[in-house]
C-alpha cells in the first residue's frame, strides 16, 4: 500500500507542519485499514500562531462592507457545487454515512453558504422613535472578533459551514479546530474554500486533540467567541474553562416521535426508520426514543422490525447500503454496551442487537421494547442505530414521556387530529417539534438548536445564528444642538 498523504494546518493561507512535529491518521470505519491521510496534531502553539493570524486579518475583514463579504461567500458556495461530488466520497470514506446523505451533507454546506453570502446584504439593525425630539437611534451589527469553531464528526462539511459562513459574513475571522475523526473532510472543504480566493487569514485551521489544540483555542484571551458542537460534557467542560467570552453549544439529545393511534402508520414507519437509523443513530436529532400508543403498539412494532431486518449494512459508498458504520470502534462498543444495559433493565430486544461479523466499526440496527421511561436506553444518548420504543395510553401521557429526559432537541408527533398536533407544539419541551414527519432534517435558514442540556439559549441558522457571531450596537444621534437629558428632560 502506498504510504497516505500528509496533511498540514492552514494558517495564514499557508499550509504548515505543527510545531509538535506529531501526526496523527484518519481511517474508514467501514474498512480500518484503509488510512486516508495523516494529519498535523496542533498544540497551543499552533493555536497562538492561527489567532495571531486571524487577528491581523480582523481589520480589513470586518471593514469590508457586508454585501462585498457576501460576494466572498457566494464564490466559496460555487467552489462547493463545484467539488460536492468529490467530498461527498471523501465524506462517505472518512465517516461512513452513506453517499445520499454525505451529498445531502455538502448540500446543506452550499445551503448556508449561499443564504449568509445573501444576509451581507441585509446584516439588519432594528430603529425605532427616540423619546425625546431631534433624536434618532437605532442599532448597528458589529463583529465579535476572533470566533474559535469546535466541530463534531457526523456533519463534517455541513456544521462546519454553518458556523464558519455565519461568522464570516458577520464579518469575524475564524479558527477552525476539526474533530479528529475526520480531518480530511475539514481539510478538503479549507482547500475547496481556499480556492474560492477567501483572503489569508480570515480562515484558519488547526487539526489536533481537543484537550490540546481545543482548550487552547478555548481559553485564549484573544477569542471572541467560541462554537462548539458535541458531546455534552465536553460543552460543559468548554463554558467552565472559556472565561468572559461568549459560548454557543449545541449537544445532546434523546429525541422522541410520538406515534398516535389515529396516525398513518406507514408515514410514521418512514419516520422512525429515517430518524432512529439515518445516519446509522449519529445525529444530535436521532429519534432514539419511539413513544407508541399502546392501541397500535404490537401493528407498529412488527412494522418496525420487518422493515428494520431489511436493511443492509455495508459500505455507504455501495448503492445498495442502507446503514453504513459506526464512527469508530468505541461507539461500536458503546452500543453495544447500551445493549447489554437495556437486557439487563429488562426491555425486550426485537431485532438487532449485535455487532456483525464484518470488517468496520457496524452495529445492527436495534429496536428494544416494553422501555420504561426511567431506563437508561430510554434517557441516554447512545448515539448508535438503537431505538427505545415505550408504549403510552393516551396524549398525556405521550407529552409526559416526552419530556422525561435531560436534553431538549428535537421531537415529532404522527397524529391527524389538527388539534393534538397544535397541543404538542405547545407542550413539548425542545427546541424543534415536527407534525407527521422525522425528527431530523433542519434547513439553514431557520433556528436550530435545544432547551434544557442540549444547549445554553444558542441556535444557529438563519437570523438566530447571525445573532451568536454579531454584537449589537446602539447608536443615538442628537441633532437638537443642546444637551437633551434622557429621562431628565421630559418637558
Ligand atoms: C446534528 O445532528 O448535529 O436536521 C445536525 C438535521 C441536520 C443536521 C443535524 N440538518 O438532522
Amino acid at each position: 500500500m502506498s504510504t497516505p498523504k500528509e496533511y498540514k494546518l492552514y494558517i495564514d493561507g499557508e499550509w504548515l507542519d505543527s510545531v509538535s512535529g506529531e501526526t496523527f491518521a484518519s481511517d474508514n470505519p467501514a474498512r480500518p485499514k484503509q488510512i486516508l491521510g495523516t494529519f498535523q496534531k496542533g498544540c497551543k502553539e499552533d493555536v497562538d500562531k492561527a489567532i495571531e493570524a486571524a487577528e491581523e486579518a480582523f481589520p480589513k475583514w470586518s471593514q469590508t462592507p457586508a454585501p462585498k463579504r457576501g460576494l466572498v461567500l457566494l464564490r466559496a458556495a460555487q467552489m462547493l457545487r463545484e467539488n460536492k461530488e468529490e467530498l461527498a466520497k471523501e465524506m462517505t470514506m472518512e465517516m461512513g454515512k452513506i453517499i445520499q446523505e454525505s451529498r445531502g451533507d455538502v448540500q446543506e454546506a452550499i445551503d448556508i453558504t449561499e443564504y449568509m453570502a445573501g444576509e451581507g446584504r441585509r446584516m439588519l439593525g432594528s430603529t425605532t422613535s427616540s423619546e425625546l425630539r431631534r433624536k434618532l437611534c437605532f442599532t448597528i451589527r458589529m463583529p465579535v472578533g476572533i470566533c474559535g469553531l469546535i466541530t463534531p464528526w457526523n456533519f463534517p462539511i455541513a456544521i462546519p459551514a454553518w458556523k464558519i459562513m455565519t461568522a464570516l459574513i458577520c464579518g469575524n475571522t475564524v479558527v477552525f479546530k476539526p474533530s479528529s475523526d475526520t480531518p480530511l473532510c475539514a481539510t478538503r472543504l479549507v482547500e475547496v474554500l481556499n480556492k474560492s480566493g477567501l483572503p489569508n487569514g480570515i480562515l484558519n485551521m488547526v487539526t489536533g486533540s481537543g484537550d490540546d489544540a481545543g482548550m487552547a483555542l478555548v481559553k485564549h484571551e484573544k477569542v471572541g467567541a467560541i462554537s462548539f458542537t458535541g458531546h455534552k460534557d465536553t460543552g460543559a467542560h468548554i463554558l467552565r474553562e472559556a472565561g468572559l467570552k461568549r459560548v454557543g453549544l449545541e449537544m445532546g439529545g434523546k429525541n422522541g416521535i410520538i406515534v398516535m393511534d389515529d396516525a398513518d402508520l406507514n408515514l410514521a414507519l418512514e419516520g422512525v426508520i429515517w430518524g432512529g437509523y439515518g445516519t446509522t443513530g449519529q445525529r444530535c436529532t436521532a429519534a432514539s426514543r419511539v413513544i407508541v400508543h399502546e392501541k397500535i403498539k404490537s401493528r407498529f412494532e412488527g412494522m418496525i422490525v420487518d422493515r428494520t431486518r431489511k436493511l443492509k449494512l455495508g459500505d455507504g459508498l455501495e448503492p445498495e447500503t442502507n446503514v453504513g458504520p459506526l464512527i469508530n470502534k468505541a461507539a461500536q462498543e458503546k452500543s453495544a454496551g447500551y445493549v447489554e444495559v437495556g437486557k439487563r433493565e429488562g426491555a425486550k430486544l426485537l431485532v438487532g442487537g449485535k455487532i456483525p461479523e464484518m470488517e468496520g466499526f457496524f452495529f445492527e440496527p436495534t429496536l428494544f421494547t416494553d422501555c420504561a421511561i426511567e431506563m437508561r436506553i430510554a434517557q441516554e444518548e447512545i448515539f448508535g442505530p438503537v431505538i427505545s420504543l415505550i408504549s403510552i395510553k393516551d396524549f398525556d401521557e405521550a407529552i409526559d414521556v416526552m419530556n422525561s429526559v435531560e436534553y431538549g432537541f428535537s421531537s415529532a408527533i404522527y397524529t391527524r387530529d389538527v388539534g393534538r398536533a397544535c397541543e404538542a407544539i405547545t407542550r413539548i419541551k425542545a427546541g424543534l417539534t415536527y407534525i407527521n414527519s422525522s425528527t431530523t432534517g433542519s434547513e439553514v435558514h431557520l433556528p436550530f438548536g435545544g432547551v434544557k442540556h442540549t444547549g445554553i439559549g444558542t441556535r444557529e441558522g438563519g437570523i438566530a445564528g447571525i445573532n451568536e457571531f454579531s454584537e449589537i450596537k446602539t447608536v443615538y444621534i442628537d441633532y437638537s444642538g443642546r444637551l437633551q437629558r434622557a429621562q431628565i428632560d421630559i418637558e
